[in-house]
């Protein structure tokens, strides 16, 4: 049984001690709901994978209440520091060497000698992790490949029974994952481009490494080439419509009679992306019950969330095979 608690301080209590017993717990970020368990806990950990179908091989991010914590466990440098202390609690992960010896597991790790880290910019996630005294592991909460989960009703679609519990707090209001930058490496690189824009960090960073096209080698393990991915094809940068498709709209929309959603109909991008995931299912799962063939995507600009939205849709549109 999946256990749904609301955001009421009681409520996160009862979860944080589902977290210090070994649960795994499902809970809102600003970006989109997690799937947490203490990540110093092994068999904790192991369940997420379960949960979700994971590979083993891909790596969890771990999620702190303080920056200070957050340094016990990974490397200090200058760079690191003023970037946790400028978008922190916010949607900025960033991947930095660990400490050794590490009390976190390495199966949250995947093995390696770095660790991906952030602060949440919720009540919710910050009271869970104070209350349950742990850092806290949490990928997406969604079964592994699929379209991430942006409110707790997504959350109970791909994983109901699968997990001890979710908190309800609500649509997450950023949408898309956090930015991934890995600072371990000599020249700052982009793993995955997310709620933070490019453009907000390079006056801090300088030049960055751009390493998140999917044709590109995978240094985030988890950025397979198709995900995100809806039950029905997907067609990006749409002019016209073929015969039977539904129609992902972005801005004022071109005619269309048929099913249809419009990320943001003033081309706004924060709101684009906060509409996203939940957009993308509403037309694969409308799609499917009235026989529509396929989902063309309108053109999106890549500049600020848009490029964070045009990854989610490039791998929702990639092939499927691997
Ligand atoms: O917004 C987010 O980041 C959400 C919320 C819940 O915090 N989490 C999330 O987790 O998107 P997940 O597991 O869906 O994506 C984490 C990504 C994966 O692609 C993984 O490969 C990468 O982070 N990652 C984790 N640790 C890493 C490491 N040490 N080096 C490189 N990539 C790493
Ligand atoms: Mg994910």
């Amino acid at each position: 049984m999946t256990i749904l608690f609301s955001n009421s301080i009681p409520d996160i209590q009862k979860a944080a001690q589902i977290i210090t017993q070994g649960g795994v717990v499902a809970f809102g970020t600003e970006t989109v709901y997690g799937l947490g368990a203490d990540a110093t806990n092994t068999t904790a950990v192991l369940k997420i994978y379960q949960a979700k179908g994971r590979p083993n091989f891909n790596p969890l991010i771990v999620h702190f209440a303080d920056i200070d914590h957050v340094f016990q466990f990974v490397k200090k440098t200058e760079l690191a520091y003023e970037l946790a202390i400028k978008f922190w609690p916010g949607p900025l992960t960033l991947v930095l060497p660990q400490h050794q010896p590490c009390p976190i597991s390495p199966v949250a790790t995947a093995n390696l000698p770095t660790m991906a880290v952030r602060i949440p910019n919720t009540f919710v996630a910050q009271r869970l992790i104070h209350y349950s005294k742990k850092p806290i592991a949490a990928p997406s909460a969604n079964p592994s490949g699929k379209i991430s989960p942006s409110t707790a009703q997504h959350v109970i679609e791909g994983l109901d029974k699968k997990i001890d519990a979710i908190i309800d707090s609500g649509p997450c209001h950023v949408g898309v994952e956090s930015t991934i930058l890995d600072l371990s490496q000599p020249i700052p690189t982009l793993l995955r481009p997310g709620g933070i824009p490019v453009e907000a960090l390079t006056p801090i960073c300088g030049p960055i490494t751009i390493d998140t096209p999917i044709e590109t080698k995978i240094i985030a393990p988890g950025q397979l080439s198709s995900h995100y991915a809806p039950s029905l094809p997907v067609r990006l940068n749409c002019q016209h419509l073929l015969p039977n498709e539904a129609l992902l709209a972005f801005g004022p929309p071109i005619s269309h009679h048929g099913l249809y959603c419009n990320l943001s109909v003033s081309g706004n991008l924060e709101e684009a992306a906060q509409n996203l995931f939940a957009c993308l299912r509403f037309l694969d799962s409308e799609g499917q019950r009235i026989g529509v063939k396929g989902i063309a995507v309108m053109p999106i600009p890549q500049i600020g969330l848009g490029l964070a939205i045009c990854d989610r849709l490039q791998r929702a549109a990639a092939p499927r095979s691997i």
